[in-house]
């Protein structure tokens, strides 16, 4: 199938970045929020970001042009019957994926593929509340989407063979590697991060070192470009404790539970970056 229009469902930090590097492998993207406003706030900072690529001499100004003209802001899903695949990136709820999923399934065409960006929901589920469960999948984007390499693809219990070639050429025309993960909790790279964040969070917990040392423990000691809770913050503390708790109640292995430090903080509304504060300070930066 020749994938030339693509839906994006969710305007946010990785719905954007998945417009944005979707517009420039040349497809033309429908970019759609809960309304207009937040759709066009997030073409905005497209617009924004893609600016700092043509100050920095590595795209020129016509080109960032064509791109922005790709991209559409909109909020009404009947324009999802227009695209090829659709690719939802909401927030990390599995009621919330699944009704804009169904949604979504009901205005596309029979033959469009339908994308998840989840973390951690299992793609089984999602493909289930749809009519064309063959013809879903899980397009799981590493943030921030236009840095980062890798895409990794879960293919549900339900999706055909044609669907997983299609998106996994798909991943390759934007530029991106592709590693494949059965439909498990937390997929591949969650499975891993995600230990390793809570780790760090019950070093901090049980006073081992401050926060700076244990990132910088990591950063420098196993050369990794951000420490595990600089990391945390950036991917939000929120979606961390989620899929956290994934890990720990499909898999039921008491390894799995989230550090106390980390619920405290999600309770205090300490997310991380976003909100100003997580393990560390934003607001005085
Ligand atoms: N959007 C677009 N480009 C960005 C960006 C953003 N949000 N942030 C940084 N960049 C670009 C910069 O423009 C710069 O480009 P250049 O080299 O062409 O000039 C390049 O990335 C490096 O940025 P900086 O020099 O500003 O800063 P750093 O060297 O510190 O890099 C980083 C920033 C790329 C975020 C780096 O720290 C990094 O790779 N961190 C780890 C990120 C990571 O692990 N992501 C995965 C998270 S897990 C995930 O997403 C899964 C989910 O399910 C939880």
């Amino acid at each position: 199938m020749d994938i030339k229009v693509v839906g994006v469902l969710g305007a946010g930090q990785m719905g954007r970045g998945i417009a944005q590097v979707t517009a420039q492998a040349g497809c033309n993207v429908l970019l759609l929020d809960v309304d207009l406003a937040h759709a066009k706030q997030g073409h905005e900072r497209i617009g924004k970001d893609l600016l700092r690529l043509v100050d920095k001499g590595k795209m020129q100004s016509a080109e960032r042009q064509t791109i922005l003209q790709r991209i559409t802001p909109n909020q009404d899903l009947k324009v999802l019957s227009e695209a090829d695949l659709v690719i939802e990136a909401a927030t990390e709820q599995q009621v919330i994926k699944e009704k804009l999923l169904s949604d979504a399934d009901k205005v596309m065409k029979p033959e469009a593929l339908l994308a998840s960006n989840t973390s951690s929901i299992s793609l089984t589920k999602l493909a289930a509340v749809t009519s064309r469960p063959d013809k879903v999948i899980g397009m799981h984007f590493m943030n921030p989407v236009p840095v980062m390499k890798l895409v990794e693809i879960i293919p549900a219990i339900q999706s055909s063979e044609e669907c997983v070639q299609t998106i996994k050429q798909f991943a390759a025309r934007l530029g991106k590697m592709v590693v494949t993960s059965k439909d498990s909790p937390g997929f591949l790279v969650n499975r891993m991060l995600m230990p390793f964040i809570n780790e760090a969070c019950f070093a901090l917990q049980e006073g081992l070192s401050s926060p700076e040392e244990i990132d910088e423990g990591v950063r420098l000691g196993l050369n990794h470009p951000m420490g595990p809770l600089e990391l945390a913050d950036f991917v939000g503390l929120d979606t961390v404790l989620y899929i956290a708790e994934v890990l720990h109640r499909e898999l039921g292995d008491d390894k799995y539970r989230p550090a106390t430090i980390l619920r405290n903080y999600v309770a205090a509304g300490w997310l991380g970056r976003k909100a100003g504060r997580g393990f560390y300070n934003y607001t005085e930066k």
